[in-house]
């Protein structure tokens, strides 16, 4: 059975063909990062303009690859959110009148659940419950999965996303968008000791999280400080270092409370090194398994959004006909 997934719900179009939920045949992504770039974030309007100006050339493009025509397709799988609501319509949009005209069914997917369920495209033998630990751009969530559409959520960010953090402080630093990659690269050079950052924890048994009074540290030490590249580097090795354990601390601990062996991490952040090398080291210290997707799958891609759909499929659920983006999509 082939799922043609659809994802649109930021900055990137993609589309992917996966066959029986878990063989990736294709997995198209085109990107207007380069047009958000000088603005320093995503712009909602740039964004949209792009999805509709290539999302039909994606589509084609992962069918070509997957050597198959849109009348192999069996199921239509699309982001529904959460997300910008221009960008999630021209998904929904697509979607939608690809089913009306094929003739076959509709799935909308919750984008959080599809970054939890890319761990799991490349290992479908995970047993549930997990816990999943959700780190984008604009979600950070600790969630217990108890079966593929039953997620209840364990804690969030009370502000901005780890993502978020990692794209302010860039910004602030001068090292560029998307924060993440680029204060990763900044903090190879530098020391995460020379100075010490640290988040909110709130309170031990607290699963929520809070970046935004590090991001308000880093501008204090900004101001305060001259900035060279050994000093913005320590700071990027300071920040990162900081964000990292913290995630790493609450996911292990949710892990432990909650009796549960394997975490499963989604989501751009999940791309970062330093946290797939820690978290992974200290889950084998917790007798946890720790799973990341592959660097692709971490960041939005249509594939996830197929497996997610195929998922559903296979458990009953259909979308009707009327279905509509939800930019605020809670997990
Ligand atoms: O999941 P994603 O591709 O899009 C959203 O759903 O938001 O995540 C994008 C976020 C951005 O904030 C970006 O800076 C961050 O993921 N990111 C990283 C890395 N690569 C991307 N953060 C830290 N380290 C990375 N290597
Ligand atoms: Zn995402």
């Amino acid at each position: 059975m082939l799922t043609l997934g659809i994802e649109t719900s930021c900055d990137e179009t993609g589309a992917s063909v996966v066959k029986d939920g878990r063989e990736i045949l294709s997995n198209t992504v085109a990107s207007s990062l380069e047009f958000h770039k000088r603005y320093g974030g995503v712009v909602p309007e740039i964004a949209t303009r792009y999805h509709v100006e290539v999302i039909d050339y994606v589509v084609k493009d992962s069918l070509k690859k997957a050597e198959a025509k849109l009348k192999d397709i069996d199921l239509v799988a699309v982001t529904r959110g959460p997300g910008l609501v221009g960008s999630l319509l021209v998904g929904v949009s697509f979607a939608k009148a690809l089913s009306y005209s094929l003739d076959i069914p509709l799935i909308g997917v919750n984008h959080l659940w599809a970054h939890l369920y890319s761990g799991l495209i490349e290992k479908p033998d995970i047993r549930f419950p997990f816990i999943g630990l959700v780190v984008s751009g604009g979600h950070t969530s600790l969630v217990f999965c108890e079966n593929a559409g039953k997620f209840k959520l364990l804690g969030q960010t009370k502000d901005d996303a780890a993502g978020e953090a990692f794209d302010k402080v860039a910004k602030v630093l001068g090292l560029g968008y998307p924060g993440g990659p680029a204060i990763e690269r900044a903090a190879r050079q530098g020391n995460p000791y020379a100075i010490k950052f640290a988040p909110a924890y709130l309170g031990e048994d607290s699963y929520d999280f809070s970046f935004s009074g590090i991001k308000t540290a880093v501008l204090y030490y900004i101001k305060a400080h001259r900035l060279n590249r050994k000093v913005i580097a320590n700071i990027a090795a300071g920040f990162q270092k900081a964000v990292v354990d913290c995630l790493i601390a609450k996911a292990i601990d949710a892990c432990k409370a909650k009796g549960v062996a394997t975490l499963v991490v989604g989501g751009g952040v999940g791309a970062n090194i330093l946290l797939r090398q820690d978290l992974t080291r200290e889950g084998r210290a917790n007798g946890i398994d720790v799973i990341f997707p592959s660097f692709e799958l971490s960041l939005d891609n249509a594939a996830m959004v197929a497996a997610m759909g195929y998922r559903l499929f296979k458990g009953r659920v259909r979308s009707r006909s009327g279905l509509s983006a939800e930019p605020n999509l809670r997990i």
